[in-house]
């Protein structure tokens, strides 16, 4: 059998909808479980939500639901959300499964037969947010957790001996260093358990929102226990089908957010060494998550849910930045200002750019096909500083990686991706593909191919963190499917001679202001969590035709031309008219009528294909500037993204000619 790795995400409370905090663990465990498949490990991952307890019961009475109707419908969403983020989760676990009632009754069981549980009687305060027994203060006190009124709970109860466990649990802490991470938290949970540990309440007799315990239906299970037990149920735990148990159990990671640190540290890992169960190999503890350094909370109304996010920059720009941006372990502050820069900074002008250059070349200077890396004269050591860079990055990401450091790891590409950029800025394929000499030649194909097994590796190192753009640009590097790439064996110099590319297409559209004010209204405006937007790479609302020659794009909804074919001053003005100046002009790989260019609005650099290459040579454009409809829907040609219209006077047999100013005018100026 082979190396196994098993990952857990908390399993979420359906008293709220998914928001921005719990998609960072998500994809957290998602990209180490990605990563971990790339490495050649059976990897299960699961995730799923908590559905029981008096918090939930609660919040369905005031939703006027059944507690049932209630968490179908939070679960529905949170699972939707995954899988519209393209989270890989192997196994969905709600808790009012059967599966699971079976598997916490077991523990409970193997729990009590060993003699750890015995009936007694609580009085004390309880916070219902937590789901919390609070053991210091009395009537009328607040949670140490979440400063919430606690309530006085006075029941009979099934205890858990929790108090036998200090010395074990010590141990353990100590045998095992790596068993909490990072190790601050650690040090929290060391001395909390040194200074005494008191038996804890496992049941509840006065609500019935839960999973009844064996041999006593009066009660039901302690919400935390009946939680905890989901990572062992999920995988058969309790029935006659658990090989996946027998497989998977112990996991090597629980993720988790620091406040339910004592629960997977303490808690849990006593559970299971009075059921004598295997324990888990780690728990991992990330920091909290801020919104512009505030707690995010309803009352404050400043929650971010992830729709906008993926409707608007995709699911890569938000698990970069997520992983980027927030140092793992401690707390990270998120504001769309931020994530639009990161995204702008390190995915379009970085990663995105590096591809779209790097790949351009190589079609235009060598059909397409990955040139050979001269060894003799037209070898310098700056191609052997971008080798070596290489082979360190891959080092020093794997091992920032295991460590759970996502943001050093990180760091550590992104440092190879700006070497590489600089490489070809000092380099000048450009200039030497103008040269005719066969050293210049053999110079641009060391170069290029430099660049390219560069991003190759960068390309496979970020694939757990941004899946969708880096399958995209793997695959136009001719090497097939990304997820088939045996991650451990990546090496410099693996990227074939004559590799064929694929069709080329930018992977990052830049972002700009209205990128940021798009997001901020539609988190002002929410729709339902399962509205759908069209596509979410698309970042700029403008659309486009390859020139004025490729007519309109759809029909207005509402007549816009009055009877005599005449408009209203107020359509004209709909027509958003701006001056550009092209910045890049090529032409389109297999299409002999069209250019793809970069203009410049002033307040953003878009792509715009156009039908004008039979009538102007691409070197002729750059530094020209046209007139360009602005807010016109994008739309795809060739598989590239146009965003705009470039306005043409159409003369005779069709060719066009662009329209253009006699005095100079700024970019971004308006046509009215
Ligand atoms: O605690 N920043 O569920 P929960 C970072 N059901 N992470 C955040 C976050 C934020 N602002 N908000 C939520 C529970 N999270 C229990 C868990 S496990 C057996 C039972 C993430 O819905 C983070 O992972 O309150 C945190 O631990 C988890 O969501 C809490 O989710
Ligand atoms: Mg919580």
């Amino acid at each position: 059998m082979g190396k196994t790795f098993y990952i857990t995400t908390p399993i979420y409370y359906v008293n709220a909808r998914p928001h921005i905090g719990h998609a960072y663990t998500t994809l957290a465990c998602d990209a180490v479980a990605r990563r971990r498949r790339m490495l050649g490990f059976d990897t299960f991952f699961l995730t799923g939500t908590d559905e029981h307890g008096q918090k939930i019961q609660r919040a369905a009475e005031a939703a006027g639901k059944t507690p049932q109707e209630f968490t179908d419908e939070i679960s529905g969403e949170f699972h939707a959300l995954w899988q519209r983020m393209g989270i890989t989760f192997d196994d969905y676990i709600r808790t009012t499964s059967e599966r699971h009632k079976r598997g916490v009754q077991e523990l409970w069981r193997r729990i009590r037969n060993h003699g750890y549980i015995y009936k007694g009687s609580y009085r004390g305060q309880y916070c219902v947010f937590d789901e919390l027994y609070v053991d210091a203060g009395g009537p009328g006190g607040s949670c140490p957790e979440c400063g919430r009124p606690t309530e006085t709970v006075e029941e009979e109860n099934y205890f858990f001996k929790l108090s036998a466990f200090t010395e074990q649990l010590l141990e353990l802490y100590t045998s095992e260093p790596h068993f909490i991470r990072p190790e601050s938290r650690r040090n929290e949970v060391v001395s909390f358990v040194r200074s005494g540990l008191r038996d804890l309440s496992i049941s509840r007799s006065t609500f019935s929102w839960g999973i009844p315990v064996p041999d006593d239906p009066s009660h039901v299970v302690y919400v935390w226990l009946d939680a905890l037990a989901n990572y062992v149920t999920a995988l058969g735990f309790g029935s006659e089908a658990d090989s996946r148990y027998r497989q998977f159990w112990p996991a090597d990671v629980h993720m988790i957010g620091k406040e339910i640190v004592r629960f997977h540290c303490v808690y849990w890992p006593a559970f299971l060494m009075a059921a004598r169960l295997p324990l888990p190999r780690s728990i991992v503890a990330h920091g909290w998550l801020l919104f512009e350094e505030n707690k995010m909370s309803k009352s404050r109304g400043n929650i971010v849910r992830t729709q906008t996010i993926l409707n608007v920059l995709g699911a890569d720009a938000l698990r970069y930045f997520l992983l980027r941006e927030v140092v793992f372990g401690q707390d990270g502050s998120f504001s769309f200002d931020a994530l639009v820069q990161r995204y702008n900074s390190d995915l379009a002008n970085g990663l995105g750019n590096l591809a779209s250059r790097t790949l351009a070349m190589i079609t235009r200077y060598f059909r397409g096909e990955v040139p050979y890396p001269s060894q003799t004269a037209a070898h310098t050591p700056a191609d052997d500083s971008v080798a070596d860079l290489a082979k360190r990055t891959i080092a020093d990401f794997h091992f920032y990686f295991d460590q759970y450091q996502f943001s050093r790891a990180l760091e550590a590409a992104w440092v190879l991706v700006a070497a590489v950029d600089k490489y070809i800025v000092e380099n000048e394929p450009w200039s030497l593909a103008e040269k005719e000499d066969e050293n210049s030649r053999a110079r641009l194909a060391t170069v290029l191919y430099t660049a390219a097994e560069a991003l190759r590796i960068v390309t496979a190192l970020a694939h757990p963190v941004i899946p969708d753009a880096t399958g995209r640009i793997w695959s136009q590097l001719g090497l097939g499917e990304i997820t088939k790439f045996p991650l451990a064996t990546l090496a410099w110099g693996q990227l074939r001679l004559g590799t064929k590319l694929d069709a080329v297409q930018p992977v990052f559209p830049r972002a700009d202001k209205s990128t940021i004010e798009r997001m901020q209204r539609m988190e002002e405006d929410p729709t339902p969590a399962t509205s759908t937007a069209a596509g979410t790479a698309a970042i700029e609302s403008g659309a486009n035709a390859a020139a004025s020659t490729a007519g309109a794009t759809r029909p207005a909804a509402s007549p816009a031309v009055a009877g005599d074919g005449k408009i209203a001053i107020e359509d004209f003005a709909k027509v958003d008219l701006r001056v550009a100046e092209v910045k890049v002009a090529e032409k389109v790989k297999g299409a002999d009528k069209l250019l793809r260019l970069e203009v410049d609005l002033g307040s953003e650099v878009r792509q715009i294909v156009a039908g004008i290459a039979e009538a102007y040579a691409p070197e002729s454009l750059v530094g020209r500037k046209v007139v360009v409809v602005a807010n016109l829907q994008p739309r795809r040609l060739r598989g590239l993204e146009s965003n705009g219209m470039i306005v043409a006077a159409s003369i005779e047999g069709g060719r066009p000619v662009l329209a253009g100013f006699l005095e100079d005018v700024p970019v971004g100026a308006r046509l009215k």
